[in-house]
């Protein structure tokens, strides 16, 4: 990877940004290369209407702006961003590497990306490369450097937007070149690698680097080990060129902020590796509409998007203001719910509310895709709430920068995710982030703010830490989560946990080996229950009855206490779920997937003993978050239900969507949202809640 030219912080490049655009940013992609230049007048002019003060431009403009080889015609650019700039509009310029022109692939067919079975995607869509093309690279270079040259003076620009939504592994012969040398910088012999993937199982053993490649498609199962390390290889040498890219467009606007956009759930890119290399994590998201609970699920990519860089704000960079287009039933949002999103990102950190896209296309694939002007023009329900929200957010200019504190994080990380799904495991349907939602979603239901963390973070400003499924540790993981717990930390670890190292093997002498000792507990063989909602009980310690579905394990303590056994089915009468006191702390275990109701109560137990508190206590359904910076408070309540919640806001504050002074009851309509400045910074509760965590921590930490 290359280092990156330093001028300034990412954190001054952020506050340049927001001081420049007023506050919040608000906009969306605009391709104006879609329409004729009449349109972009009128354009320009409903940007202002709606409080756009952030426009994304060039995202897929490769083959207008390099029309054929090292022919640059950047003239419709200028008039564009020149028209932006008259009209006071911003500028995130990307660079169009997501979509390599017709000349070029015609020139390099094997720059399309291969799949594992050896078909070719061919072009006429996007991220149709192979990263490790050397053509390819060069040429996206090559505009970068030309792009960065052009524009960095220009008045309107003010962030870079590289590529978009890095993409396709590729198993072609580009990729298989580039995969060996990154695993002879690997391992300092082939000796070695042989150990670290197994080869000895099933006769692979390699005697030449040259037979070393990439795991095309096998007649049956392939080596787990393997995968992994192409799964890194492949995070690894996308983020090398978007690296690159930044590298070039640093050194022509070293005050500008750089990112590129991640995804919801998005498996192929190690995103801890990547926000870094960023100025700010930005996100797409896409909650669906038919989901009821599709909330919950976003809540935890921006908690996500909130930690990737230690608690920095991050910015919507794509949302929807109606339906999308790439699923089998697009719903459009009803009324109110594009706002209770943006609001809803904005609580949990986000500095920026942005959409896919400005204008409808009439043509092409996206034509059904919602915009913020749809196909019949701005006289729409879509644009009303478009430019109210635009209106609404300039009064939150004063949010920009501030930040939200947690005292409990969760896992998530990319390895554990990778070496999970590979298969070859008792069960072919396990889901890594559903494993995670699964601990998330009883503390964001009871309100409590988490941080994310991977598996190599310092854990010492958290009070609890969940760890859902986190297969892979390496030997300083696991001694890091194990000195956290005996320097009076609380761990929360589920099944499926600790089981691997770092090159995918099994850690030998009962599972979880890497964290059999902490846990005072260890199994001897894993028990996945039939898919078809097979069920045991589970008694209680305290004399309740719970039940369990799909993973249990022959459990055995080793010191541990236990909270709960099995009930009935083959392991009836064996622990399921202990605690052991550890040093100065606890460790439990959840060797199987408990329900809904016990896990609830479990965590809200060990928050409550870890001294960690809901932000407020509210009805079922209102989301409470902080965020606090630059001497002030600000509180949300965004009401998730169809129905009116009343919530009680105690001293209260200056209502910034009003301007009025609200305390105590209040009642939030559905969809509804508070966005208080809060009186008091010391409030009482807060004292209270601080004179209580004290006290708790001196007996449990
Ligand atoms: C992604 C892409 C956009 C657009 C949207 C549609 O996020 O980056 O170009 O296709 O999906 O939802």
């Amino acid at each position: 990877m290359t280092s990156e030219p330093q001028a300034s912080t990412a954190e001054d490049r952020l506050k340049g940004l927001h001081e420049r655009l007023g506050g919040i940013a608000y906009g969306g992609d605009y391709n104006p290369e879609q329409w004729p230049r009449d349109v972009w007048l009128e354009d320009a002019r409903l940007m202002q209407e709606a409080g756009v003060n952030l426009v994304t431009l060039a995202v897929f403009s490769w083959s207008r702006l390099e029309t054929s080889d090292g022919v640059y015609d950047f003239g419709w650019l200028d008039d564009v961003m020149d028209l932006m700039h008259r009209h006071g509009i911003g500028v995130d310029l990307a660079t169009p590497d997501a979509v390599p022109p017709a000349w070029l692939t015609q020139q390099h067919p094997d720059i399309h990306p291969v799949l594992a079975d050896g078909t070719t995607f061919g072009f006429g869509s996007r991220q149709h490369f192979d990263v490790s093309h050397p053509v390819y690279r060069r040429k996206a270079l090559a505009l970068a450097e030309r792009m960065g040259e052009h524009y960095a003076k220009h008045p309107a620009l003010r962030m870079w937007h590289v590529g978009n939504e890095y993409g396709p592994l590729s198993y072609g012969p580009w990729a298989d070149k580039a995969f060996r040398g990154w695993l002879q910088q690997k391992y300092s012999s082939l000796e070695d690698l042989n150990q670290a993937w197994s080869t000895d199982v099933w006769g692979q053993v390699y005697s030449d680097w040259s037979q070393v490649g990439v795991p095309a498609q096998p007649r049956t199962w392939s080596n787990p080990s393997r995968r992994l390390d192409f799964h890194r290889f492949t995070s690894a040498s996308m983020l090398d060129h978007y690296t690159a890219v930044r590298d070039i467009l640093r050194r022509h606007t070293p005050d500008l902020p750089i990112v590129t956009n991640f995804m919801r759930f998005y498996k192929t890119n190690d995103y801890w590796a990547w926000a870094a290399e960023e100025d700010a994590a930005a996100l797409d998201i896409y909650p669906d509409p038919r989901e009821a609970d599709s909330h919950v699920a976003a809540a935890l990519n921006f908690d996500l998007m909130r930690s990737l860089r230690n608690g920095q704000p991050w910015m919507v960079m794509e949302q929807a203001t109606g339906a999308v287009s790439q699923w089998p039933i697009n719903v459009s949002k009803l009324p109110g719910k594009m706002r209770l999103g943006s609001y809803q990102a904005i609580a949990q950190g986000s500095d920026g509310i942005l959409f896919f896209q400005w204008r409808q296309a009439r043509g092409g694939t996206e034509r059904y895709h919602s915009a913020m002007v749809g196909h019949a023009g701005p006289i729409t329900r879509i644009f009303r709430e478009v430019c109210e929200l635009g209106t609404e957010l300039k009064s939150l200019a004063g949010l920009t920068g501030t930040r939200s504190s947690a005292k409990v994080a969760i896992v998530f990380d990319w390895d554990c995710w990778w070496a999970l799904e590979l298969g070859n495991s008792p069960r072919s349907d396990l889901n890594y982030a559903q494993e995670v939602l699964r601990l998330y979603r009883p503390l964001f239901d009871a309100n409590v703010t988490v941080d994310f963390v991977d598996t190599k973070r310092d854990l010492s400003q958290y009070s609890l830490v969940l760890m859902p499924a986190a297969y892979l540790l390496t030997d300083e993981s696991a001694r890091r989560f194990e000195d956290y717990v005996s320097d009076g930390g609380r761990l929360v670890v589920s099944y499926l946990s600790g089981i691997v190292d770092e090159s995918n093997t099994i850690r030998l002498g009962g599972y979880p080996g890497a964290l059999r000792n902490v846990l005072g507990a260890w199994s001897e063989e894993m028990h996945p229950l039939a898919g078809d909602g097979e069920e045991v009980k589970l008694t209680l310690s305290d004399g309740g009855t719970a039940s369990a579905g799909y993973w249990t394990e022959h459990l055995h303590t080793d010191g541990a206490d236990v909270l709960a056994s099995y009930a009935s089915g083959r392991l009836a009468g064996a622990p399921a779920v202990t605690r052991n006191a550890f040093g100065r702390g606890s460790a439990v275990y959840l060797s199987a997937r408990v329900d809904a109701t016990f896990l609830s109560a479990l965590l809200d137990a060990e928050c409550k003993a870890a001294g960690v508190h809901p932000e407020l206590d509210g009805p079922r359904g209102v989301q409470v978050r902080r965020r606090a910076g630059k001497g002030k408070r600000f509180l949300f309540m965004l009401n998730h239900n169809d129905a009116p919640a009343s919530v009680n806001v105690g001293g209260g504050g200056t209502d910034l969507l009003t301007g009025h002074p609200v305390q105590g009851a209040v009642e939030l309509p559905p969809s509804g949202v508070l966005v208080l400045e809060e009186n008091s910074v010391e409030d009482t509760r807060l004292e209270d809640r601080r004179t209580a965590d004290a006290a708790t921590n001196d007996t449990t930490r």
